[in-house]
């Protein structure tokens, strides 16, 4: 509330004014009044003169003469002026009584003339000797009730113009300087009561409005500042509110002063504010023995700034937390004092954990003894689960095998036996049919088991690889014929003859290959096709491709393609077949350092290929 004024500008200005034009109007009545006394005294003195002139020649004769009528006559005309008091005549030489007339009241202010009375003599310009002596008195009485009257009227007019001036200024500073400077105070108001921005109207260009409009301008700048203040004062409480790490603010004694969210519910708190309603004192907060808070407050005191100490503290509940605590000494905003900021980390788990990690360490040692124990007894069972397999499949091959020998022996025997009819022919071929049927399918489950069991070896040996190719094409070509297929063989000029691998292993692959192209092509053509990748001399890479133009793949399909037992096509087409075909044939090409690859699209056939390293030997 701004202090009540109680001398305003209006009022100091009115009694300035009152004041001035008071001494500024007596003075002019002063002297207007002087001047007209003055003036009137001389008129009197100048008309007592006339008729003092007029009495010395009018009484000179009838004196002379003591004419006593004439004199009387004489004297009632004198006496007709108002202003004469009295008039008295005293003759000379003569003892007779002076002729009186005077006034019953009393004369004001008397002014007396007294003069001789001369006679002229008979002869002109003989001396004249005076005949009596005159004495005139004149009253002021009118002169001062003219200058009295003259007195009010100047006191009439200087006090009407006093009022003139007084009411005119008065009117004039209530509008020109009152009121503005009223609307400029009860804006200034507004603004201190938080009305940032509010403004008054600028009417006028005098001084007064320029002052409303620096006004204006401030209280737009207030606002426009404050709001920038409150903008960036939300961000930093946005900032402070939502932090994931506890943020507090203390007083130099240690009195909390404020804290975000995530301090309070660090600490067990529902809310900042429920945490200052219930401990003001940053030790009782945090719940800190009393020597380790004094060594945390010395360290601060001393460096001014801690980083990263850790330090066990309580939440509300008594739970026990480690938290890291950062915290640094800044002066109190208002300059008094000093203030403490400080961050608080959860690091509770982390400790944990290192805890952890630190006797998982101490205990490291017995550990990998007891692993190793624990590996070295897997290892030997392993081994003896590995070694039983190998002997069963070394036992089923042989117990598999030996009937099946002599299943196809005999069968072989009875078809050499013309006393046999054709039906029982028949029979008999059908017997030997499913018989090495039997055997592929025994040997190439056989196969995959060794394979798994890594029992299988390569025995490379020199070979001739067009013999090889030759082979392979041989046993393909007549089934391809008998679908009616084209058998195409695409060999590169450059291939050499002689080199050094395991041939049954590479005629395996390219046999099982070739055999699937034959199996899902209906029309068309099969491929085979071997070109030479790179040659050095004593080595060469080779890249061997089985084409077909047969039903084709889709990439599912193709992604199942390579594993074990697995018949992508249709019902109709997997006939015949185990399913291990390509999977030992992966296998086999990995054994040899390659690679089997596949490109397939359905209904337009597919290309599966190869890439290997062979030594060369002429
Ligand atoms: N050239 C090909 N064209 C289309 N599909 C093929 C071709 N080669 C293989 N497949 C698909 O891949 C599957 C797996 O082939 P894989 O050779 O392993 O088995 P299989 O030929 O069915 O039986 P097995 O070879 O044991 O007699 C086949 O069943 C077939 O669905
Ligand atoms: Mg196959």
């Amino acid at each position: 509330m701004p202090a009540p004024v109680r001398f305003g500008i209006q009022a100091r200005l009115m009694i300035g004014i009152a004041l001035v034009a008071s001494v500024l109007v007596s003075a002019i009545g002063w002297y207007w009044v002087r001047f007209e006394a003055r003036e009137q005294s001389e008129a009197l003195q100048h008309r007592q003169a006339q008729m003092a002139g007029l009495v010395a020649r009018g009484f000179a004769g009838p004196v002379w003469n003591l004419d006593a009528s004439a004199i009387d006559s004489l004297l009632d005309a004198v006496m007709a002026d108002p202003e004469v008091q009295s008039i008295e005549i005293r003759s000379t030489g003569l003892k007779v009584p002076p002729m009186v007339r005077t006034r019953a009241t009393p004369p004001v202010e008397p002014v007396v003339r007294e003069f001789d009375i001369q006679h002229e003599g008979e002869v002109p310009g003989a001396d004249s000797a005076p005949v009596a002596r005159a004495r005139l008195v004149y009253t002021r009485e009118q002169v001062v009730e003219r200058v009295a009257r003259t007195r009010d009227f100047v006191a009439g007019l200087l006090a009407a113009v006093l009022l003139a001036v007084l009411v005119t200024s008065y009117v004039l500073v209530n509008k020109l300087i009152c009121q503005p400077v009223v609307a400029l105070g009860k804006m200034a108001q507004a603004v201190a009561g938080g009305d940032l921005g509010a403004s008054v109207p600028v009417e006028r260009t005098d001084e007064l409005g320029v002052l409303a409009q620096q006004f204006n301008t401030m209280s737009a700048q207030l606002r426009d500042s404050s709001q920038d203040l409150r903008r960036s004062e939300e961000r930093y409480r946005s900032l402070f509110e939502n932090a994931t790490e506890g943020i507090f603010q203390a007083n130099g004694r240690g009195r909390l002063l404020g804290l975000n969210r995530r301090m309070a519910s660090m600490l067990g708190f529902a809310s900042p504010a429920q945490a200052l309603g219930l401990a003001t004192r940053l030790r009782r907060m945090v719940q800190l023995e009393g020597p380790e808070y004094k060594r945390i407050a010395r360290a601060l005191i001393r460096h001014r700034l801690l980083q990263q100490v850790p330090v066990l503290i309580a939440t509300r509940e008594g739970r026990q937390l480690w938290v890291e605590l950062s915290a640094h000494i800044v002066p109190a905003a208002d300059g008094q004092g000093l203030r403490i900021e400080g961050m608080l980390t959860d690091i509770t788990q982390r400790r944990l954990a290192e805890q952890e990690l630190t006797r998982h360490r101490d205990h490291l040692e017995e550990l990998v003894a007891g692993r190793t124990q624990e590996l070295t007894r897997a290892k030997q069972r392993a081994e003896e689960a590995n070694q039983s397999k190998s002997r069963f499949l070394a036992t089923m091959s042989h117990e598999f095998r030996t009937p099946l020998n002599a299943i196809l022996g005999f069968s072989q025997l009875l078809q050499m036996d013309d006393s046999l009819g054709g039906t029982q022919q028949g029979k008999v071929r059908l017997i030997r049919d499913s018989g090495e049927h039997l055997l592929s399918l025994i040997s190439d489950v056989l196969d995959m088991a060794s394979i798994e069991a890594g029992k299988v070896r390569l025995q490379p040996a020199p070979l001739d690889l067009h013999a090889l190719l030759d082979a392979v094409c041989d046993a393909v070509r007549l089934r391809a014929e008998q679908k009616l297929l084209r058998f195409g063989v695409d060999l590169d000029p450059e291939l050499p003859y002689r080199l050094v691998a395991d041939g049954q292993r590479v005629r395996q692959v390219l046999l099982n290959l070739l055999s699937n192209a034959v199996k899902f092509t209906d029309h068309g053509e099969v491929v085979l096709a071997v070109r030479v990748q790179a040659q050095q001399p004593g080595n060469t890479r080779l890249h061997f491709e089985v084409r077909d133009s047969g039903i084709g793949m889709d990439p599912i399909q193709m992604a199942r393609l390579f594993q074990p037992f697995e018949q992508v096509s249709d019902e109709a087409r997997r006939q015949g077949g185990t399913g291990l075909g390509l999977s030992i044939s992966q296998q086999l090409v990995r054994l040899m350092d390659g690679q089997l690859r596949v490109q397939s699209e359905p209904g337009r056939g597919s290309v599966f290929s190869f890439e290997l390293a062979f030594q060369t030997v002429s």
